[in-house]
């Protein structure tokens, strides 16, 4: 077969994703519930909730996509779904829903990577990023350089050694009063901040290599704050100044990485992938560091930034067409997937 019609599978953590990707055709349809605001009356993700939510949303959303590219479940011709890494329960659903799928239509099913999925997420806009590029992939869960030379050929440049980019974020959230998902509303408040009050440390920097280290960062977020809060209750203006020194610190570290790894590798494509890659002021600072050095970065288009269907209906395609798949009613969740 040298076509194929795939359906995504997402359920990972809290958002239920499911997508028609075609390979000539390109994305069909994407539909997605999200759960944040079930989770957020709890300050973060209850795994069984998350679990229950992606049991009654699935099937529903996989007629909407059908329905959306006037299709029929046997127009399929494999099924792609999340194998991990993500909360244990949640992937089972995902992964028991396409094996259950793939049995009853008689297709070929593949279990892939998360991560991978929003490695690849670029190569679903309309002008996708050329092999070899350095991707930055930073989300709630992970924050690494890697360079690919194509699917399935990656090479780890670097990592976080402690807490990812994204968690940094919901943790500086959470001591700044504000609700999950914090990413997002950090970067709000950030706004309203002025750049020159506070500075933070941009944490192994003044050394070579490329990991990251966010969990002091979160320590000083704390210090900082502390230290205000000695001097009386702390007005909107000082948390809007941490929020805006706190997003600097991290964006800071970033840019400084990127730059080193596309000097490192001597390439000129910088994809940048996961919920962090939302972020509009790593964004601006990305472009400006590309604009001088001849590179060009490349992002997902907004939806597609955090969890989502499409990123994995596109890698499930690929390597569908390659052959892969998993031995029918043969499946397992992976939430430590490295
Ligand atoms: O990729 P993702 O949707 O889920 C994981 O696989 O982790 O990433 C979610 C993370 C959360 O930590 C969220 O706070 C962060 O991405 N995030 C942001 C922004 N939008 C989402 N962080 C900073 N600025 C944003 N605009
Ligand atoms: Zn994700």
């Amino acid at each position: 077969m040298t076509i194929m019609r795939v359906l995504g599978i997402e359920t990972s953590c809290d958002e239920t994703g499911v997508a028609l990707y075609d390979t000539e055709h390109g994305l069909l349809a994407d539909a997605l519930f999200s759960q944040v605001a079930m989770h957020a009356d709890y300050g973060g993700v209850v795994p069984e909730l998350a679990s229950r939510d992606h049991t009654r949303k699935l099937l529903p959303l996989v007629d909407e996509v059908l329905a959306e590219a006037n299709l029929t479940r046997g127009d399929l011709d494999g099924i792609a779904y999340t194998a991990g890494p993500g909360l244990a329960g949640a992937l089972m659903v995902g992964a028991a829903t396409a094996h259950g799928l793939a049995l009853a239509l008689e297709r070929p099913v593949l279990g892939v990577h998360h991560m991978e999925g929003h490695l690849l997420a670029p190569m679903l806009e309309d002008e996708p990023p050329a092999f070899p590029f350095v991707a930055l992939l930073v989300s709630g869960g992970h924050t690494q350089l890697v360079e690919v030379q194509g699917i399935g050929r990656y090479q780890l440049l670097g990592e976080s050694v402690d807490d990812a980019a994204g968690e940094a974020f919901d943790k500086a959230a959470k001591m700044l009063g504000l609700d999950y998902p914090g990413g997002p509303r950090v970067a709000k408040l950030a706004e309203q901040g002025d750049p020159k009050r506070l500075r933070f440390p941009r944490p192994m920097t003044d050394r070579p290599g490329l990991d990251f280290s966010f969990s002091g960062l979160k320590t000083h977020t704390l210090t900082t704050l502390r230290a205000f809060e000695a001097e009386g209750p702390l007005d909107d203006q000082a948390r809007a100044d941490i929020a805006r020194a706190f997003e600097e610190a991290v964006v800071d570290t970033l840019v400084i990485k990127c730059r080193r790894a596309l000097d490192q590798t001597g390439l000129k494509r910088l994809v940048v992938a996961g919920g962090v890659s939302a972020n509009v002021r790593l964004r601006e600072r990305l472009e400006h560091e590309c604009a001088k050095r001849d590179a060009r970065a490349y992002y997902p288009r907004g939806r597609f930034c955090t969890d989502n269907g499409a990123m994995i209906a596109y890698v499930g395609a690929q390597r569908l067409l390659a052959g892969e798949r998993d031995e029918p009613g043969v499946f397992a969740a992976r939430p430590r997937w490295p």
